[in-house]
């Protein structure tokens, strides 16, 4: 959180700020898990800290992993699928894993950056949190997705822009690989934005 001062500051040098004074980003969210105990009593789950730290950089975006599951139907006895998450932050997986088992990422775009074009092999339920994006596809066509605004992305070659000089962009996407998508009498594959 930015004080009022700082605000007001930030608002009265940003015409001379371009080059040196970014917005802060976002803070990181809470994720909590629940669990049932031995007891047969639902509880929160406590083995693994609430906020979700960001554990990527792509081209500036910020990617948090949220949670991240097997293939499904998952186990969830003896929290293998919490220690499947938890090994998954150690080691990171693609953003979206073979298998179909959805990976929950937190995307966070800075004020006035975007995404190169890029496609995935996957369905992406992705919900637009705080801020705004524009998403762009290889066609051309554009939309504007605004909070609480859902995209049902299915392979698509697009990018996305954070139209706002000053606000940053909070989106969440799960992702989940699908079976090859065939276009014509072709297989089209991933082209992945790569880490800077
Ligand atoms: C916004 O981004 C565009 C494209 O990268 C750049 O040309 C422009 O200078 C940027 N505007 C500001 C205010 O930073
Ligand atoms: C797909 O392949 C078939 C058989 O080789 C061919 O007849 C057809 O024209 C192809 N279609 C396209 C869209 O390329």
């Amino acid at each position: 959180m930015i004080g009022k001062l700082q605000l007001v500051l930030y608002i009265a040098f940003c015409t001379l700020c371009s080059a040196g004074v970014t917005a802060p980003d976002l803070p990181d969210p809470s994720r909590v898990i629940t669990d049932v105990n031995t007891d047969g009593k639902s509880v929160f789950y406590s083995g693994l800290p609430v906020p979700v730290p960001v554990v990527e950089n792509l081209n500036g975006a910020l990617f948090r992993l949220g949670y991240i599951t097997e293939r499904p139907p998952v186990s969830i006895n003896d929290e293998t699928d919490i220690d499947f998450y938890e090994a998954s932050l150690e080691n990171l997986p693609p953003l979206v894993p073979a298998g179909g088992g959805p990976a929950v990422w937190y995307i966070d775009t800075p004020p006035n950056a975007s995404s190169p074009l890029h496609r995935t092999i996957s369905i992406d339920i992705v919900v637009q949190l705080q801020g705004e994006i524009e998403l762009t596809l290889d066609s051309g066509e554009t939309r504007l997705l605004k909070t609480g605004d859902l995209t049902i992305q299915r392979a698509a070659m697009h990018a996305w822009r954070n139209p706002s000089l000053t606000e940053w962009s909070r989106m969440i996407g799960v992702m989940s690989e699908v079976q090859p998508v065939v276009v014509g009498n072709t297989t089209i594959t991933a082209t992945l934005p790569t880490a800077t």
